[in-house]
């Protein structure tokens, strides 16, 4: 929930002092949003909150892992980053990889950690250790109650390596491979649900990188051998992540399905964005076009689906915006993909959440990438931490954002891009739960304002709103180990009658939040 130390102000005068829309003079960048709380998008899942660990710079060891820290408890875990993990509401944690699962063998993280082999890694340059493996994963995501989601190595790995990991973790029974799990300190199962076929397979980048034909043969074999180790698991086949000139983005995903149909439960999705040519406006449109990947990710499941009762949805289990620490040039050693988010970054992420909602008929998964010091809302030193902009929205959405997503009537005032002729100004999404409606706005406009009123269709404002809004004092500030310009700040008010009106400050994310009667 909303962390109690924010400051707390009425923000009745902002709610109330515009002119209202009802005088006629409506501002030519006034958005009217007309909600009805029959209007249904979807179910929000809250797997689209998820997140993000690889064995990859000090995501896992510095990160989350750094055993012999004084911040760090006897198992290794460190305390700090436990707690803004926590307190992030993380539902649903995809590990190990990323483009390290295409070289991992789980076999070498099991066990005593003196016994367990150092290998070369080859996806991200370095060395593993070994020193975390399947059963110290599984514990911190106990320990965080969050679903872990293991992406099966389908690059170097084989059928009887990916079944085995399945059986070592979920099998209740007694074989050799569970006698491991026993002797290693863990007799019930694990009961991982959540497993993936690979990880990006149509990229060359990818160890073990294969044609559409190719891997969807393989692919079919693993997921026919790791169901019938555990019928009840959920398996998500690896979509389309090539964007190169010579990539068949629709062709991949459309083949992929074809075999994978009967076995598959969610298609994956990644997108990562970025403003490399500082261009605010066009960066501000940016998650535009992750809404036209779902639509047509959504339309070649259902081409693929056509004649069956089976049900495929889509896991988004990558995505966010990453353009700077892209691992080339200065970055060196352990410490890379450490990426510093700005507020424009933070006001992205918002958009993507508002896509995923907005699309909650068919993103059923979405996880963030990644949790900590890779690309990463929390960002550690040997001797704390802090929290980036980014973390703000990402908890405000996982703390609040549940229910219905209702599909809104909105007439927004626009602008265009050299990309997009007609950009929104507010990107919004909602959320209604119980009674309680949650409106999630960004305002993309850059130094002014902007005014929105909120019209229910069939319901009242009955008292109580708060708005929590994400903001600082200029679309670059950043936060740091010393000061947090960009962070949540939470007012409240009253809200009554079927009109709310309300004024977005620039370069904002604002939730909304209240019950109606
Ligand atoms: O999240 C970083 C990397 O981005 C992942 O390892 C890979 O899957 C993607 O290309």
């Amino acid at each position: 929930m909303m962390d109690p130390k924010l400051t707390r102000r009425a923000f009745s005068a902002a709610l109330l002092a515009a002119p209202a829309v009802l005088s006629g003079k409506q501002s030519s960048l006034e958005t009217r949003v007309r909600i009805d709380t029959n209007r249904i998008n979807g179910q929000i899942d809250p797997k689209i909150y998820g997140n993000f660990t690889e064995m990859l710079g000090r995501c896992i060891y510095g990160g989350i892992y750094d055993p012999g820290s004084p911040l760090s408890d006897s198992r290794g875990f460190r305390k700090d980053v436990l707690k803004a993990v926590e307190e992030l509401h993380v539902p649903l944690l995809r590990w190990p990889g990323g483009n390290f699962s295409s070289n991992y063998h789980w076999r070498d993280g099991i066990g005593p950690r003196d016994q367990r082999p150092a290998r070369l890694e080859l996806a991200w340059g370095t060395l593993e250790s070994n020193e975390f493996g399947t059963d110290d994963f599984l514990t911190y995501c106990e320990q965080i109650k969050t679903e872990p989601y293991l992406c099966a190595n389908l690059g170097t790995g084989t059928w009887d390596e990916a079944q085995q990991w399945v059986e070592y973790c979920n099998f209740p029974g007694k074989t050799a491979v569970t006698e491991l799990r026993r002797k290693n300190g863990r007799e019930q199962p694990w009961g991982v649900k959540y497993w993936g076929l690979g990880n990006e397979m149509d990229g060359p980048w990818q160890m073990g990188h294969r044609s559409a034909e190719d891997y969807g043969k393989f692919a079919l074999e693993a997921a026919k051998m790791m169901k019938w180790t555990d019928p009840t698991i959920k398996l998500v086949a690896a979509g389309s992540s090539n964007f190169g000139p010579n990539a068949d983005w629709v062709g991949w995903n459309r083949t992929v399905l074809q075999y994978l149909k009967d076995h598959a439960d969610y298609l994956s999705l990644h997108t990562y964005v970025g403003n490399s040519q500082n261009n605010f406006a066009e960066f501000m449109a940016s998650t535009l076009e992750v809404t036209d990947r779902i639509k047509v990710a959504e339309g070649i499941i259902q081409a693929a689906t056509a004649n069956s009762k089976r049900k495929i949805y889509i896991a988004y289990d990558e995505w966010n915006v990453w353009y700077r620490a892209r691992g080339e040039g200065k970055e060196k050693g352990r410490e890379i993909l450490e990426e510093h988010y700005n507020l424009e970054d933070a006001l992205v992420i918002a958009m993507f959440l508002n896509t995923f909602i907005n699309n909650a008929q068919i993103v059923k998964i979405a996880n963030f990438a990644q949790l900590v010091n890779v690309i990463a809302p929390i960002f550690t030193s040997k001797n704390g931490l802090f929290l980036q902009t980014i973390y703000y929205p990402l908890q405000l959405f996982a703390s609040n954002s549940f229910g219905n997503s209702l599909e809104l009537s909105v007439e927004a005032p626009t602008y265009s891009t050299q990309k997009h002729p007609a950009v929104p100004y507010l990107d919004i999404s909602a959320a209604f739960n119980q009674g309680t409606l949650v409106l999630n706005v960004v305002n993309r406009h850059a130094t002014e304002a902007l005014p929105a009123t909120f019209e229910l269709e069939d319901k009242q404002f009955a008292g109580a709103f708060e708005a929590a809004e994400v903001n600082g004092p200029d679309s670059k500030a950043e936060n740091n180990f010393d000061s947090s310009p960009v962070k949540t700040v939470t007012k409240s008010t009253d809200a009554s009658g079927t009109r709310l009106r309300y004024t977005f400050p620039p370069h904002s994310f604002t939730m909304l939040k209240g019950k109606l009667g």
